[in-house]
């Protein structure tokens, strides 16, 4: 009776009459057992995590299961952002909506898009409990520079107890937690919210295709919240909870010279050169206080007050760490700003790649015809993607000298998002750390972009709870990424209190 998943105080609904005597005194001495012995950290009433099946154990027991599954999956070059991969692409979703069926999921269907397809699948139990819509990707970042790895990034290899493959904590593992979490609650019976799943393709090119999956999928996608694991903590041992992201803008510029490379000793010095000129503009935009030089950029950016801004730095971070984990003599960015704040409530501006002239083997003397960069601006609130990117465009197209042409295009862009500390999807997840982690999560503002979040509360009215599982130090989008075995099985322990936690909370508080 305590085993079958629903909440003790969802017991109401039952016709206590037919119980034996016996069952009804029982269920009375568990009650003051479960409130008074085990709970007194808890708020009254809360359901009792402790009567949930021993997870621990048992994912422990199915430790090598996991594991090998995960590793299916991360077999698969699933890279969004290249077309030679485009077939793995579709086979990744293929082998997300297999292990959603394994794991007892309905409903489980490929929604096509014009690009990815989005994987859909519920479990609804009981209408009258509260939905939970869980979001994540099954797409990955191009592996390069591949010659940077120690093992394949496509080959998932253990090496001091992490997992290292392209994509095993951006997103595939941190999916799988759940995935893996559904199947132990299914199968223990404990299942304590219904729960939809929507796991997409296309999050590392920009989601151009879930806004409209969104708006024309608002009836199936009805839930109380979303929930989110695709972010870090602080470490293993001071979790936290990603309570806000950055935005983006993200451009290519090209710049055009002379019609054709060119003899850099014939040429050189009379004509622009385009590798040159490039360097010019992309340094003056940061003025001298590594602020970003271009007119408007900040008109709309949240300033943060001195006590929220204090907050953020009482977060445990050590700057002598942060530089010998990088190998870094000193760090860098706005003045005035601590780096924790310049990494997730400032905005900035980064070349994330710059090409063009001879780049092969030994010397070439050449004056090249075009150069290249890729460009990305990392927004806050309430910096407006598309006003930021127009800024850019504006401000680059005039600094430009008339002995080359420019030419900005841009990339895809996100919303940066505020997630809250007083809902109840926040508690949630606070109390289901604290259970696992026996610590209470700290809050802190991520420096990282998920655009989606924004639309979830645009446009389904849904507020998210980021109860991300990786580390800062995963090596997410480079060489080596890694996901921690201990991470990965401490997100499949976790997830089933979130739900529990979240049932008896919506329970209490009525909404
Ligand atoms: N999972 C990351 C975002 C992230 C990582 C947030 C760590 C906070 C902490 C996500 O997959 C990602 O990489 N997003 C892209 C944006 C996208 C539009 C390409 C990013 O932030 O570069
Ligand atoms: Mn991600
Ligand atoms: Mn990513």
């Amino acid at each position: 009776m305590f085993n079958n998943g629903i909440p003790e105080n969802l017991f109401s609904k039952t016709d206590l009459k037919s119980f034996s005597g016996a069952i009804i005194f029982s269920y009375f001495c568990a009650i003051l057992f479960q409130k008074y012995v085990k709970l007194s950290f808890l708020p009254p009433n809360l359901y009792n995590p402790f009567e949930m099946t021993d997870f621990k154990s048992l994912i422990e027991q199915n430790k090598q299961q996991y594991l090998d599954e995960l590793f299916d999956i991360l077999r698969i070059p699933s890279v969004s952002a290249d077309p030679k991969y485009k077939a793995d692409v579709f086979r990744a979703a293929e082998a997300i909506k297999t292990s959603l069926i394994k794991a007892g999921a309905e409903k489980v269907e490929l929604c096509p898009t014009p690009g990815f397809p989005i994987v859909y699948g519920e479990k609804i139990i009981d209408a009258a409990l509260p939905t939970v819509l869980v979001y994540g990707h099954y797409d990955v970042q191009p592996p390069d520079p591949l010659n940077l790895w120690t093992t394949p990034a496509f080959e998932p290899e253990i090496r001091d107890g992490n997992i290292f493959a392209r994509g095993s904590a951006d997103d595939k593992g941190q999916v799988f937690m759940h995935i893996k979490a559904l199947e132990l609650m299914l199968q223990t019976n404990q299942l304590t919210c219904n729960i939809k799943f929507m796991i997409e393709g296309e999050e590392e090119v920009g989601s151009s295709n879930l806004d409209e999956f969104l708006k024309s999928n608002k009836e199936r996608l009805k839930a109380d919240c979303v929930l989110v694991s695709d972010t870090s903590m602080i470490a293993n041992d001071v979790p936290s909870i990603t309570t806000g992201l950055r935005g983006l803008s993200y451009v290519e510029v090209e710049v055009t010279g002379p019609n054709r490379d060119l003899h850099s000793g014939v040429y050189g010095g009379g004509v622009a050169n385009p590798v040159n000129v490039l360097c010019e503009l992309i340094a003056s935009l940061k003025d001298e206080n590594k602020r970003v030089n271009i007119p408007g950029f900040y008109a709309d950016v949240i300033e943060l007050g001195t006590e929220e801004r204090a907050l953020i730095n009482k977060a445990p971070f050590s700057v002598e760490e942060y530089k010998r984990e990088l190998k870094i003599d000193d760090v860098q960015g706005e003045t005035g700003y601590t780096t924790v704040e310049r990494t997730s409530i400032r905005p900035t501006i980064d070349v994330n790649g710059i090409w063009g002239g001879y780049t092969g083997e030994g010397a070439k003397t050449v004056l090249p015809s075009k150069a290249y960069a890729k460009i990305s601006m990392r927004l806050v609130p309430n910096q407006h993607p598309d006003k930021i990117t127009e800024l850019f465009k504006t401000h680059f197209e005039s600094i430009a000298p008339k002995s080359v042409k420019v030419k900005v295009t841009p990339h895809h862009g996100g919303h940066p998002a505020v997630t809250p500390v007083d809902s109840i999807e926040y508690k949630a997840a606070a109390l289901a750390m604290k259970q696992t982690f026996g610590k209470d999560p700290i809050p802190a503002r991520g420096g990282g972009s998920i655009p989606i979040v924004a639309s979830f509360e645009n446009i389904l009215g849904l507020k998210t709870v980021l109860m991300g599982f990786g580390l800062d130090t995963d090596d997410i989008h480079s060489p080596n990424e890694h996901y921690g075995i201990f991470n990965y099985l401490k997100g499949i322990e976790t997830i089933p209190y979130f739900y529990s936690f979240y049932a008896s909370l919506k329970k209490e508080g009525g909404n």
